[in-house]
């Protein structure tokens, strides 16, 4: 139990010095033995950072159509969630997620070659979105907090997948370490900014077509993708206490301004001086 500022506290799990959502011990500790595909497409995110979003484009864009595209949960294709056996029954080419470091995949991952995408997001909508996470899912969580309380949660990394600025950090090391495997660097801003342009780009590096032009294609699933026709489309998995969906809340970007106080920006504009000065990322906080 994690206690925020206000003494509220967040139901976490550490293994081996990580920290993760209060998820299946065994699950987790089984990852590094989970079996890849080939033509696996695994999805790499922070917590909130548009996981959803991505892989429902993955799927469509893999799928090389629009309609007639079964309706699957994101949750089901959840590396360090799902049982390992549960994995295996899913259809090729899978869609999986994770918000593990590249270390932590599937030895298989890095064996097979199977491809990566990774998705960025600024970390301060991240931060608000992450607030509504814990908030909404406040049974799995047991959190009760608020804003100001959650807030040193998150720039002290004490939280599940751990710090954000240290995931971030990782991650760019991996993606610079490995540049002979098949990893797509993509973000939620970008996405937002010019989404027919994105689309196309994860349709080249998947090597997906369909019957359509790339562009006309890629602007099919922007609107199938869009936040509005995800939303119309969310199942009772999705559902929290209040009868709001949990995974679609916003869908925006520069919702943080609404959320900090000049004083909050300053504590993570200063994190973001302390811990990121070297990262190459630039992040895009309003559009
Ligand atoms: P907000 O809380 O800022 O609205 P994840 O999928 O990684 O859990 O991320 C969830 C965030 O992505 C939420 O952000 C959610 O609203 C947003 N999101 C989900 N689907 C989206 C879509 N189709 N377009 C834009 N944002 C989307």
């Amino acid at each position: 139990e994690q206690p925020d500022a206000g003494g509220n506290t967040v139901r976490l799990l550490k293994i081996n010095n990580f920290l993760y959502p209060p998820f299946s011990a065994d699950v987790i500790e089984g990852v590094p033995d989970v079996e890849i595909r080939e033509d696996d497409v695994i999805i790499c995110a922070y917590p909130k950072a548009g996981t959803h979003w991505v892989w429902e484009i993955v799927r469509y864009l893999l799928a090389g159509k629009t309609s007639g595209v079964p309706l699957v949960e994101k949750d089901n294709c959840m590396i360090e969630w799902m049982p390992a056996d549960r994995l295996r029954e899913l259809p090729s080419p899978r869609v999986l997620n994770t918000h593990l470091l590249f270390r932590q995949l599937p030895r298989q991952a890095k064996q097979t070659r199977c491809k990566i995408i990774y998705v960025n997001r600024n970390p301060k909508d991240l931060a608000v979105s992450c607030y509504h996470h814990h908030r909404k899912l406040s049974e799995f969580y047991n959190y009760e907090g608020t804003w100001d309380d959650f807030l040193p949660l998150f720039l002290n990394g004490q939280l599940d997948y751990g710090s954000w600025f240290d995931y971030v950090k990782d991650w760019e090391r991996a993606v610079q370490d490995n540049s002979d495997m098949p990893i797509h660097v993509t973000s939620y801003e970008e996405l937002k900014q010019n989404p027919v342009e994105e689309i196309v780009r994860l349709a080249q590096f998947l090597g997906t077509s369909s019957a359509l032009p790339a562009r006309e294609f890629a602007a099919r699933v922007e609107e199938r993708c869009s936040f509005r026709s995800m939303k119309s489309r969310k199942g009772w998995f999705d559902m929290s206490n209040d009868g709001e969906p949990i995974m679609y809340r916003k869908g925006q970007v520069g919702d943080w301004k609404n959320w900090f106080s000049v004083v909050q920006n300053e504590a993570m504009d200063g994190y973001l001086k302390q811990y990121m000065s070297d990262s190459k990322t630039k992040f895009i906080y309003d559009l």
